[in-house]
C-alpha cells in the first residue's frame, strides 16, 4: 500500500481543523481574510498586466520593480534598510514562511514560536521534521523573557507576527531591540511575519524588528491582508541572504500579472 512520508503523518491542516470545531457561538480568530473587495485600481492593472503578455514565467525572485518598491517603501515607513536585493517575492506570507523554514531548519531543531500564534507555524516547523517549542506570547516582554528562557543550543529560529494574529498585540520597539539583540548572540534567525502592519485599531505604532538589521532578521509580509488580496498569493520577504534554489526548484516566482497589481499601490 502506499504510504505518506513520515514527517507529514501527523501534520495539521491549519485552520481547516478549526473550521471544523466551530460552533454559532465561538469568534473565529483563526484566518484573518479582509472583509472588502481588492480595490478595482489592482484588478485593472492585474488585467491590462495580462493584456500586454505578462504570462510567462517570472523570475525566480519575482518583478525587479516590484522588489525595488517594497524595499523602498519598507525603508521610508519603517525603516528597514533593506535594498531591492535583499527581497524576495512569493506565494504569500505562507509560501514565504514554508520556504525560509525549510532552508533553515534541520531535523530536530528547535524552532521558538509565539503562543498564542498563527496557527501555521507548528505544522510547517513539523514539515521540515523541526521542533516546535511554545512561547509565552501574551505581550511583547513576556515573549522576551520566554525566548531568554527556552533558548537552548538546538535553538534555531523564533517566529512570531506583530502585529499578532491571533490577540491583535502589537509589540513595542524596546521589547522587538532586545529580542533581536539577544537572538544575534546566539546565532538565532529571528522571523518576524507582519501581515497586519498596517490593521491597529487603536493609538500603537507598528514596529519592525528589521530595522535593528538584517543580519539575523527576516522581514515577512503580504499583500493578503491590507489589500484584501488573501486569493491573489502574494507575500515577500527581506533577509540579508537567501536560498533562491528553494524557490526556484518548487514552484517558481509568483504570477506575473500579480506583480503588476501589487506595484499599482505601492
Ligand atoms: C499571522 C499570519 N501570517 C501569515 C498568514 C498568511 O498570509 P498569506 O495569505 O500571505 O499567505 C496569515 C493569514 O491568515 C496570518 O494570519
Amino acid at each position: 500500500m502506499i504510504s505518506p512520508a513520515d514527517r507529514v503523518k501527523d501534520i495539521e491542516m491549519g485552520f481547516a481543523r478549526f473550521f471544523s470545531m466551530r460552533t454559532p457561538e465561538m469568534v473565529d480568530l483563526s484566518v484573518g481574510e479582509p472583509g472588502f473587495d481588492t480595490p478595482a485600481h489592482i484588478k485593472e492593472a492585474a488585467y491590462k498586466a495580462m493584456t500586454k503578455g505578462n504570462i510567462r514565467y517570472a523570475a525566480p525572485l519575482g518583478n525587479d520593480d516590484l522588489r525595488e518598491a517594497i524595499s523602498h517603501k519598507y525603508k521610508e515607513e519603517y525603516h528597514v534598510d533593506s535594498v531591492k536585493d535583499n527581497v524576495m517575492i512569493s506565494h504569500g506570507a505562507k509560501g514565504i514562511l514554508y520556504a525560509l523554514v525549510q532552508s533553515h531548519v534541520q531535523k530536530g531543531d528547535e524552532v521558538l514560536i509565539q503562543d498564542p500564534g498563527w496557527v501555521s507555524y507548528t505544522e510547517i516547523v513539523k514539515l521540515a521534521q523541526g521542533t516546535p517549542v511554545p512561547v509565552n506570547g501574551n505581550s511583547a516582554e513576556e515573549f522576551v523573557a520566554d525566548v531568554e528562557r527556552k533558548i537552548t543550543p538546538r535553538t534555531k529560529m523564533v517566529l512570531f507576527s506583530t502585529p499578532c494574529n491571533p490577540t491583535g498585540d502589537v509589540y513595542g520597539e524596546n521589547a522587538l531591540k532586545m529580542l533581536v539583540e539577544i537572538a544575534r548572540e546566539k546565532n538565532i534567525l529571528v522571523v518576524s511575519d507582519e501581515p497586519y502592519h498596517k490593521i491597529i485599531f487603536d493609538e500603537s505604532r507598528h514596529v519592525s524588528p528589521g530595522k535593528f538589521g538584517l543580519e539575523n532578521v527576516a522581514v515577512v509580509n503580504s499583500f493578503s491582508k491590507y489589500f484584501s488580496m488573501a486569493g491573489w498569493r502574494l507575500g515577500w520577504v527581506a533577509l540579508r541572504w537567501m536560498r533562491v534554489c528553494l524557490q526556484a526548484n518548487r514552484l517558481g516566482g509568483p504570477v506575473r500579472p500579480q506583480h503588476r497589481a501589487a506595484g499599482s499601490q505601492l
